[in-house]
């Protein structure tokens, strides 16, 4: 069981008092989660204690060098790969963009890629860029706008002895849905394409594990989970050690490093770490739970509000608590801007899921409101946001 309090006391922006005097509750996780201590202390204290570049021959390089060697092993442990199959990087999409970029040797004009209409523009534009550069077609899996999942009914269409790549979502930013890797990861393997999955949503929600997942590539971003802005890669190594990404000569030739490009940002590798060691005590298990009992308390409020919708799996199981709703009569940004009078932290718009936003017609108008919550939520939180969501239809 969480305890809401001492989880808080470990978020020190999650004091922020706002304009009705109570806490500010932000309820933007999908956009970005707030820093837990650790992480803030290690990125601090990594600075303090003085960097350098890694590999040479004086203590604070070799400082380096253990630091980037332990956070591998934590992520590698996060996210069930191995240690030397970790790359960091600026953001997911950067790193997806490098992979793609990379995979351009690999696709020609009669291979085929598919995509989602679930995923985040960030899982899907760098799979169009690659295409258009190679000549490749892309085929997309459908959303079932009424339920908010995947029409697995398309995956047929969509994969075929062509399919060279398949992408999917671990979970939508915009819908809160969570996708079972096992189809897609069957329907890849059938064929024998690869399979890349974008973590950054599932990350702070559910545990992952690429080898038990068996997918061949995933990428999320710490800033999603508690800690800096900072991107990382991991794939299966024989994949990464075949493929020849853009690099300079005298970057290493082998290993992860080859797919870094430039100085690795160390001090926000050291905040990586601190939150991983946060989330081994708080522990994945836990957070489930606790995220389901605010699930839960959301979706049974919001089901006696007739004038407003939300849009993606209306029941508790498979989802994240992240919610898209419209209002009857108000746009999204008059909304969120309702929301921050009370102190809470909602976003408009589409969050860069285009796909599903078109997918439920809400592209062109205006897109949804997000509330998305994570596990340092409580449950009076839900109350305080279902309050507002109540109080708009007069
Ligand atoms: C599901 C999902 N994928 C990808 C991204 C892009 O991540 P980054 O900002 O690290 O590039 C985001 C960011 O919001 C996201 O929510």
């Amino acid at each position: 069981m969480l305890d809401p309090d001492r989880i808080r006391s470990r978020f020190p922006a999650l004091r922020e008092i706002g304009p009705t005097g109570l806490p500010v509750i932000h309820a933007d996780a999908p956009g970005g989660t707030q820093a837990v201590d650790t992480a803030i202390e290690a990125i601090a204290g990594h600075l303090r204690e003085g960097s350098a570049n890694q590999h040479g021959a004086f203590a604070v390089s070799q400082r380096v060098d253990r630091l980037v060697a332990r956070v591998r092993d934590q992520v590698a442990g996060f996210v069930g790969t191995e240690p030397d199959s970790v790359v960091f990087g600026p953001n997911m999409t950067t790193l997806t963009i490098h992979l793609a970029r990379a995979l351009e040797a690999r696709i020609g004009p009669d291979d085929a890629i598919a995509c989602t209409r679930l995923d985040h523009d960030a899982n899907v534009s760098p799979w169009l860029t690659l295409a258009a550069r190679t000549g490749a077609t892309v085929r997309f899996i459908d959303l079932d706008p009424v339920s908010g999942r995947l029409d697995l009914g398309s995956l047929d269409a969509a994969i075929g002895p062509d399919t060279k790549l398949v992408t999917f979502p671990g979970a939508s930013n915009a819908l809160g849905t969570i996708v079972d890797p096992e189809p897609f990861v069957t329907a890849a393997r059938a064929v024998g394409a690869w399979t890349f999955l974008d973590a950054v949503h599932l990350a702070p929600h559910a545990p992952i594990d690429r080898r038990a997942m068996g997918v061949d590539v995933l990428a999320c971003s710490a800033y999603k989970f508690f800690g800096p802005h900072a991107g990382l890669l991991a794939a299966d190594p024989a994949l990464l050690a075949d493929l020849a990404p853009d690099k300079l000569r005298p970057a290493p030739d082998t290993g992860p490093d080859r797919w870094q490009t430039g100085t690795a940002s160390f001090e926000a590798i050291a905040g990586i770490g601190g939150a991983l060691e946060y989330l081994d005590e708080v522990r994945m298990d836990a957070i489930v739970t606790h995220e389901s009992d605010l699930t839960e308390r959301f979706l049974s409020g919001v089901a006696p509000l007739r004038h407003v919708q939300l849009h993606g799996p209306a029941e508790a199981t498979g989802r994240t608590p992240t919610f898209a709703v419209t209002l009857d009569g108000l746009t999204p940004t008059a909304v969120a801007e309702a929301f921050a009078t009370h102190g809470i932290n909602v976003w408009a718009g589409h969050y860069y899921a285009l796909e599903p936003m078109r997918a439920l017609g809400l592209l062109d108008a205006g897109g949804a409101v997000r509330i998305g919550f994570a596990h340092y939520h409580r449950t009076d939180d839900v109350d305080r946001v279902l309050e507002v969501l109540a109080d708009l239809t007069r």
